[in-house]
């Protein structure tokens, strides 16, 4: 909202170059104190750095009552993907809201067995039919393969031709992201990860920053694995808060983007209730310290010795 009327404003006056580089670094304080909420990308489009996870949640009522929830409490940002399977309801829901296109954030992702030079823009255009939009906010390559070189120009083809705004990657190591730009001359504007606790990655921040790319957390609550975390739990209690709130919050202060991932309205409300307290520098140690480098996700597939998704396996 912050950044909404100041974009209204700016656009008043920002007549000339001087005022308009003004302008972008006023921009640029507003995110960066955080007022907003929102971050702005590498390639200048401002994003939102709370979203609504939506791997898990079935196609029909019950994807449609959390997306309509989430909407209610305040989020703009849906982190949706071909393979979750729900992208018609997410659309419905946006539908129904009555919201502007642009005053929702959408992320889809291509898929291993949507890589390639053709498939990336083949799915694209049938998740965009799905969704009933126009264009993504935001498509990242959903785990890297062999194949993420040409499936990454073609992504960069489809952000000329206006299929989405940005691009970015999921799930490659800092090695494969660096090999992936090194290849194709291109930077990703998002790189998703998973990050909580329990698997704290403090070597991806400033990689990032120093990269210019926006980092983003996704199963922020590591699954519900720290519920009966005695040191959240302390925490949490002194600051009357739930557990999930202080893990949301460690997240947000280390400046990354979080996309937790709930069914229940009340959750999502809560899950969005984290800009009205902040944690002290003690507490944030506190919750960096239980990291045990544990992923709580286990893919599917098998991966090559450097990482890769292996073709065979997908
Ligand atoms: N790029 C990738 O490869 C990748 C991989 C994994 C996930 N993601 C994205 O990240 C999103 C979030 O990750 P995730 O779904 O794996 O896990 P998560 O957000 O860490 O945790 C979700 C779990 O926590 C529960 N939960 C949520 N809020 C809660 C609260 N306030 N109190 C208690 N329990 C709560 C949810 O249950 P209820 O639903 O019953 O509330 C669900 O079981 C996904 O939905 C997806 O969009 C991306």
């Amino acid at each position: 909202m912050v950044l909404k009327i100041f974009n209204i404003i700016n656009g008043l006056w920002c007549q000339n170059k001087i005022t308009a580089k003004l302008g972008l670094g006023l921009k640029r304080w507003i995110v960066e104190t955080g007022w907003s909420g929102e971050t702005v990308l590498n390639n200048n489009l401002s994003m939102p750095r709370l979203g609504l996870g939506l791997w898990g949640p079935r196609e029909g009522a019950e994807t449609e009552l959390a997306v309509s929830a989430a909407l209610e409490a305040g989020y703009r940002l849906f982190d949706s993907a071909s393979v979750y399977h729900n992208e018609k309801s997410l659309g419905l829901a946006l539908m129904a809201s009555g919201l502007k296109r642009e005053d929702y954030f959408v992320v889809g992702k291509i898929w291993n067995d949507e890589q390639g030079w053709l498939g990336p823009q083949e799915a694209m255009k049938r998740s965009l039919d799905n969704l009933g939009l126009g264009y993504f906010d935001l498509t990242l390559i959903h785990w890297p393969t062999r194949q993420s070189g040409l499936t990454w120009r073609a992504l960069a083809q489809a952000r000329f031709l206006g299929l989405t705004r940005s691009i970015g990657v999921a799930n490659f190591s800092p090695t494969q992201l660096l090999a992936l730009v090194e290849e194709t001359g291109l930077s990703p504007q998002v790189w998703q990860m998973e990050i909580h606790p329990l698997r704290v990655r403090a070597d991806l921040p400033p990689l990032a920053a120093a990269w210019g790319i926006q980092l983003m957390a996704y199963s922020p609550l590591a699954r519900g694995r720290l519920k009966k975390n005695q040191v959240i739990g302390r925490i949490a209690q002194k600051l009357d808060r739930s557990f999930s709130q202080v893990i949301l919050r460690w997240a947000w202060q280390r400046g990354l983007g979080v996309i937790p991932k709930s069914v229940k309205p009340d959750r999502i409300k809560e899950n969005a209730q984290i800009f009205d307290f902040s944690l002290s520098n003690e507490d944030m140690t506190a919750i960096t310290r239980l990291d045990q480098a544990r992923s709580v996700l286990k893919p599917p597939f098998v991966f090559d010795e450097a990482g890769y998704v292996l073709a065979s396996a997908q």
